[in-house]
């Protein structure tokens, strides 16, 4: 009869373990017990970058790599791309459920009611180089918020850690539309509470002498849908760094501000902007098969391309990849497009590409619609922190209420000199 067991033989001392085998995993903690002999420590996991290592059980986001799955609280990515906006989203992620109307009027009454900015974060601000990357600014800001809102650090109170999160989800544009404001030299902008979330982002960045800004709605919807595809994504880099980060129960801006930092990196949310670099060093399709020779070679990276997890077409890519032709027939093709399809074209049909199953991720096509849109390539993670913070949150809401979570500690193999005698200086050779 099948059990759900392993059965393990340590052939140092021919001792059958038996292991419990739950949800598709073994608790690494039952390895301990595997011991060569008496004084042994017992067998580590060892697993660098977690590449097979579950680090917590979540009920927030699902991802199937194979199929190319997305699914937020159980609806599919497109479904909500199609039809919910990104604070609903915001919503969904946080409380699990989607809103009735009333929830939903109460929850963008909260958020609207706490875009602004105490006056001295503006001020401090201020104080960063005309030309200070905005990513840099924007996780500096943040960190600094938890000296603000002193109560932050009460983390087992749910109705500090929902203050916070709050603040967090509704200044986070505000932070964004100065850092970009700061850059350009220009007055910062004032959040406008009557418009829309991504709405009052681009008059943030946009507005200068009329009474209101009033947003293209067809900008203002690929915005949604671009801030609903980037919401949350389960155990990232940054997702993790929030989790690892709050494990120490440390207030959420500290820890926001930890996750925003492993964002920031060309390897995760900072894709975008090496996708457009890359594109622009490439210069036409002409020069393609020799970039992608270079990618066989090892001596270059194809950026927006390959995923952790994805092993066939990233689902966010496809409607990124629809909503960039709308977009385009709204202000103009950007040149970048062609390359990009084109380089698309050529890397899934070469043998590098599909032995490794690297596809299209979010990144490969988000970057090219944000320059349409008339943003600054160092703008772009900024576009992505943003709508992350509230997958962030949710993660880490989850985390704090997680009895199964304890701090962060992952373990080493130690393979570093025996233990030796210090050496005065002069007798050093
Ligand atoms: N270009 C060329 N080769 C690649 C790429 C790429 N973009 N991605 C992976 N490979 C190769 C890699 O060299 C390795 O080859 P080999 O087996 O011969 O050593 C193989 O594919 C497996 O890749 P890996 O580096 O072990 O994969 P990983 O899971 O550690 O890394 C990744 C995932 C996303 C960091 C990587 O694919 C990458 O660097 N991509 C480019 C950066 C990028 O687009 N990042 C955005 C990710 S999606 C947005 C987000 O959520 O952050």
């Amino acid at each position: 009869m099948s059990k759900d067991t392993l059965t393990v033989t340590d052939n140092r001392t021919g001792r059958t373990y038996e292991i419990e085998i739950e949800d598709g995993a073994v608790l690494a903690m039952d390895f301990r017990d595997i011991k060569a002999n008496e004084g042994d420590f017992g067998l580590m996991v060892y697993d660098p970058a977690f590449g097979n290592t579950a680090s917590c059980r979540s009920a927030i986001t699902r991802i199937d790599g194979e199929a190319g799955i997305l699914e937020y609280r159980g609806y599919p990515i497109e479904q909500l791309a199609e039809s919910s906006t990104f604070l609903e989203t915001a919503y969904l992620l946080i409380y699990g459920e989607l809103p009735s109307q009333k929830q939903l009027d109460d929850w963008r009454e909260e958020i609207r009611i706490h875009t602004y900015l105490h006056e001295n974060v503006k001020k401090f601000m201020e104080g960063f180089q005309y030309d200070a990357h905005p990513m840099g600014m924007l996780v500096g800001t943040v960190a600094a918020m938890s000296t603000f809102y002193r109560d932050a650090k009460y983390v087992t109170d749910p109705v500090s850690r929902h203050n916070q999160a709050i603040r967090l989800i509704a200044k986070m544009p505000t932070i964004g539309g100065y850092t970009y404001r700061h850059n350009q030299g220009k007055p910062y902008v004032y959040p406008d509470n009557d418009l829309t979330y991504t709405g009052n982002f681009l008059s943030m960045l946009w507005k200068m002498s009329e009474p209101q800004y009033q947003p293209d709605p067809v900008l203002e919807r690929a915005m949604e849908v671009l801030w609903i595809l980037h919401a949350d994504h389960e155990q990232n880099c940054s997702t993790n760094a929030m989790r690892s980060v709050g494990s120490s129960h440390v207030d959420p801006y500290s820890a926001t501000a930890a996750a925003a930092a492993g964002l920031y990196g060309p390897l995760h949310g900072g894709a975008n902007e090496e996708v457009i670099v890359m594109l622009n060093r490439i210069g036409s399709k002409s020069r393609i098969p020799d970039f992608v020779k270079g990618v066989r070679a090892g001596e270059e990276r194809l950026m927006g391309f390959g995923h952790r997890v994805y092993k066939s077409y990233d689902p966010r890519a496809k409607i990124i990849k629809r909503t960039a032709e709308e977009v385009f027939d709204l202000v103009g093709r950007n040149p970048l497009l062609d390359i990009a399809l084109e380089l698309e074209r050529i890397a899934l049909e070469d043998d590098y590409f599909v032995e490794r199953k690297l596809y299209p991720n979010v990144d490969f096509y988000s970057g090219i619609i944000y320059q349409a849109l008339g943003f600054p390539v160092d703008m772009f993670p900024v576009l992505f922190a943003i709508p992350r913070t509230s997958g962030w949150l949710a993660q880490w809401l989850e985390m704090i209420q997680d009895p199964e979570q304890r701090i962060a500690r992952p373990r080493q193999i130690y393979d570093g000199s025996e233990r030796r005698d210090y050496v005065p200086i002069e007798k050093r050779s």
